[in-house]
């Protein structure tokens, strides 16, 4: 099926409403959708728990607002729940096509190989288990997008954590027994650009490639020039409150799927963004 997006004021352009929009991906959305009417909505013009602000109109909902600290919600899974499921019908309530940005948490990480649409979710933390309920607050009229490990020039993120530690230490620790596909929330960005043209539902969109986090944080440090020693450790040794899937790469099945590119064009890009690449 296909779809084209309303214009509800007339403008001759669509109105998308950007939750979420000081996010690191809703940063990038507010940029991928510059050509469109957008209503970027920070956490205090809309905290999505409330209904929303009465009057806000949208032709297009990207619904980026979200509880990101995974470690977090499981001492306050009601709390992360709130955001993630109710937020999300919230956002749903607004009327609008929505898309709703999902993980690969939503997995348990026990298949060995990439994740596609088809395959069911088994969450292993809050979480997960908060964006998978979030799945189906979206509703029906929705695209679900699943991506993974996201990264950008702004907010808390890997690349920005290790930038930082790599300048302060000689060594940091990284664990090297899970792996997952970094992704650039630029590319991200740009491929829900592509997608809100497809049918809705359940699409997989994250970086090609692999690696552990071990390995990530080496390529940042190569890449960057900076001299830090890695050291490999295992999850069990780092014994963070949340556990995590061991393997949660993302691929999709569906032929039409956006492709991004792989994840170390997504870090060059963002380390070029940081002022970072030698
Ligand atoms: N980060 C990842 O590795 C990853 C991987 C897969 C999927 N995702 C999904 O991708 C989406 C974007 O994640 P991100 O990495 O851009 O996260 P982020 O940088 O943490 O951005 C989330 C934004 O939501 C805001 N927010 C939190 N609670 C809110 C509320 N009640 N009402 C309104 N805004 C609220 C935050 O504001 P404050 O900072 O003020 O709280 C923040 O600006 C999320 O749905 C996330 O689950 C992320």
């Amino acid at each position: 099926m296909e779809h084209t997006i309303a214009d509800p004021l007339g403008t001759g352009r669509r109105r998308v409403v950007v939750t979420g929009a000081g996010g690191q991906l809703g940063r990038a959305l507010v940029e991928a959708f510059a050509g469109d009417d957008v209503g970027a909505l920070g956490h205090s013009d809309w905290d999505v728990t409330r209904p929303a602000p009465k009057g806000l109109e949208a032709g297009l909902v990207l619904h980026a607002a979200a509880w990101t600290d995974v470690d977090a919600a499981e001492g306050d899974p009601q709390g992360a729940a709130a955001v993630n499921v109710g937020g999300t019908a919230n956002a749903a309530g607004l009327g609008a096509p929505l898309v709703y940005f999902s993980s690969d948490y939503v997995f348990d990480g026990r298949k060995g190989a990439p994740y596609v649409e088809s395959d069911p979710p088994n969450p292993l933390s809050a979480y997960g288990r908060s964006k998978a309920h979030g799945e189906a607050a979206a509703g029906e009229d929705a695209w679900i997008v699943r991506s993974s490990w996201l990264f950008g020039p702004t907010g808390h993120n890997f690349v920005r954590a290790m930038l930082r530690l790599g300048r302060e230490r000689e060594e940091v620790a990284v664990v090297d027994d899970q792996v997952g596909a970094p992704t650039y929330v630029g590319h991200l960005a740009e491929a829900v650009r592509e997608l809100v043209e497809l049918p809705r539902g359940v699409w997989h969109v994250a970086a090609e490639g692999e690696c552990t986090w071990f390995e990530f944080a080496s390529a940042i440090f190569e890449e960057a020039r900076i001299e830090c020693r890695v050291r490999p450790i295992s999850t069990e040794e780092l014994d963070r409150p949340a556990p995590r899937p061991a393997y949660s790469v993302l691929r999709s099945e569906r032929g039409e799927a956006p492709r991004l590119p792989h994840w170390r064009d997504g870090l060059r890009t963002c380390l070029k963004r940081l002022g970072a690449l030698t």
